[in-house]
């Protein structure tokens, strides 16, 4: 078996082919897998039929997963079910309904659990299902967009600390969306403005629509900046849209990389997506 690592766009997507990782692999090969998440940051790889077991497998294979919090469906499990259909009927689910709207939280552009005390090292989506046209998956680097910036911009976003607040990223979608009780579930955090990977030394920046302000700053001040810093990121060139395969996996280093879903006619098609989240090794800030 030789695994093959093919740049897809720009500096940060890799297509892996070669290799079935929904059966067990070696330590060699997964080591290879691991380096290139570190060298690129979004690693696509073809038909691979997961199931949920033999995703849990595979993902736990970087580190521990997360539990989904339990507003999701599936809540507490390694499971997060963002499809648009309902497992207990195999029904699309009302778009206008709840879980639509929680869903299209993911629409605007976020790195996963950011909003967590410990945010998540890596995300693996497993397309199970996907729309003929339509809801991509949409990616870009904060570590290409940090090189870009301008020395004395790099150097003022050393040492800063943002607050990432799910309650706050939700509420832009419909403030009424979460109860009390939901919103003290997942309390605002604390976050590093850079971060760097200990494997190669590389910085980013660390923003996203979980990002509410800058500690110290006027909050309105704070919001600018960090929304300044994901404008700079989303530029059409430096992102890769992925065109959703039955079957393809997905892997994303939450620590360097911004992502959103695309819309879709959600009420026509049927999306089912199970993410795995693998849990980061500590605070950042
Ligand atoms: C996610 C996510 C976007 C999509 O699973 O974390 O943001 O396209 N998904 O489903
Ligand atoms: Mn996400």
């Amino acid at each position: 078996m030789t695994l093959t690592i093919r740049r897809i766009r720009n500096d940060f997507t890799a297509e892996i082919s070669g290799v079935d990782i929904t059966k067990p692999i070696l330590d060699a090969t997964f080591a290879e897998i691991r380096a290139a998440l570190d060298e690129y940051s979004v690693l696509v790889f073809r038909d691979q039929k997961f199931d949920d077991d033999a995703q849990t497998a595979f993902s736990l294979r970087f580190g521990s997963l997360e539990t989904t919090i339990s507003a999701n469906a599936g809540g507490g499990t390694h499971i997060a079910d963002i499809s648009n259909v309902d497992p207990a009927t195999d029904e699309i689910i009302p778009v206008e309904g709840w879980r639509s709207k929680y869903n299209s939280g993911n629409e605007m552009w976020h790195t996963d659990s950011s909003f967590k005390p410990v945010p998540a090292l890596a995300s693996l989506l497993s397309g199970r299902e996907v729309p003929p046209e339509g809801a991509e998956t949409e990616f870009t680097s904060m570590r290409t967009a940090y090189d870009a910036l301008p020395d004395d911009h790099k150097a003022r976003l050393e040492g800063l600390i943002a607050i990432h607040d799910f309650s706050y990223s939700r509420g832009l979608v419909d403030p009424a969306l979460m109860d009390d009780k939901q919103r003290a579930a997942v309390p605002p955090v604390r976050q590093a403005v850079v971060r760097t990977n200990p494997a190669n030394g590389r910085k980013g920046f660390y923003s996203g629509s979980h990002a509410s302000e800058i500690v110290g700053w006027p909050v309105d001040e704070g919001r600018a900046f960090l929304k300044d810093l994901v404008n700079r990121a989303v530029k059409p060139e430096r992102v890769y849209a992925h065109k959703w395969q039955q079957y393809d996996l997905v892997i994303w280093d939450n620590r360097c990389v911004l992502h959103r879903g695309r819309p879709c006619d959600k009420s026509k098609h049927r999306r089912v997506m199970h993410r795995t989240t693998v849990a980061g090794d500590g605070p950042t800030a």
